[in-house]
């Protein structure tokens, strides 16, 4: 089969953030999207979980035409790369991993946030890159648990929404961070909510940006961009209801577009038939 779209994939609607911007860097690009709603959240799965569902899914974007994977979750990202980049050593992938790294270098304060799932905080990615780029900066940490299944059911900025971050923010604005980093792909829809809480003297970090850059550059490298002038297509997929992402793509992208479903059995993940209608 000819490998010609950029596959990404998520726990649930997370990822879209990320697919947001490889879309703008990269509009003549193809992109197959993959949401593991029947399984989300992941983060507080167990890291072997994760890293299989992972594993799973970067085989079915591969069945369908993905040269590249973008793992647009920090859970899985910090579960599975590794072990991805092991198993399948043909396939670049770009992961994500917490921005402390450029949140530490523009602090004033010497005192920054992260806020991701609990799973986030215990893969071993998150502490490499403390130890590596946090340096004389103090890293507090916050996993907002049920946010992500808030944003999964749309509320981006209800009442319950908001009280759940003004709990979890509470002790890290406390101690006087000045910068925010958003370590899970689906908090950037939920920013509005989050900057007001924050206040103007916190910058809110997004990787999705710096994310789509690094795309753009693995696939330079590996001299696999395309070069279509017209749009690129997406398809989007969900083990989950096909009707829901639909209307999460209508709501947190301004996008209609069908959904076509997938499911698991016996752990092993297969397209479920395609239904126009939802
Ligand atoms: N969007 C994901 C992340 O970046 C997954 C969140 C979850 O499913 O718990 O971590």
């Amino acid at each position: 089969m000819r490998r010609t779209a950029i596959g990404i994939f998520d726990s649930g609607v997370g990822g879209l953030s990320v697919l947001r911007e490889v879309r703008r860097l990269l509009p003549g690009e193809d992109l197959v999207y993959f949401a593991d709603q029947a399984n989300v959240p992941y983060g507080h799965r167990p890291l072997k979980q994760v890293r299989h569902f992972s594993e799973e899914i970067t085989r079915f974007l591969a069945a369908r035409g993905a040269k590249a994977v973008v793992v647009a979750c920090n859970t899985a990202s910090g579960a599975a790369l590794y072990h991805l980049r092991e198993v399948f050593p043909a396939v670049p992938f770009v992961g994500l991993e917490p921005a402390v790294k450029p949140a530490a270098q523009r602090s004033r304060a010497k005192v920054i946030g992260v806020i991701a799932t609990e799973g986030t905080f215990q893969g071993e990615l998150f502490s490499r890159v403390v130890e590596r780029f946090a340096g004389d900066v103090r890293v507090l940490t916050a996993a907002c648990p049920g946010l992500v299944e808030l944003i999964e059911a749309g509320a981006v900025d209800s009442p319950a929404t908001r009280s759940l971050l003004e709990r979890c923010l509470a002790p890290l604005l406390a101690e006087g961070i000045d910068s925010l980093v958003l370590g899970c792909t689906h908090y950037p829809f939920a920013r509005a909510a989050i900057e007001s809480i924050a206040g103007p003297r916190v910058c809110v970090v997004d990787p999705a940006p710096a994310v789509a850059l690094q795309v753009e550059r693995v696939l330079a490298e590996r001299r696999l961009l395309g070069h279509q002038e017209q749009p690129g297509r997406v398809a989007y997929w969900t083990s989950g209801e096909p009707a829901q992402l639909r209307r999460a793509l209508a709501a947190l992208l301004g996008e209609d577009a069908p959904v076509a479903p997938a499911s698991w059995v016996n752990g092993r993940l297969s397209a479920a038939g395609w239904n126009n209608g939802s």
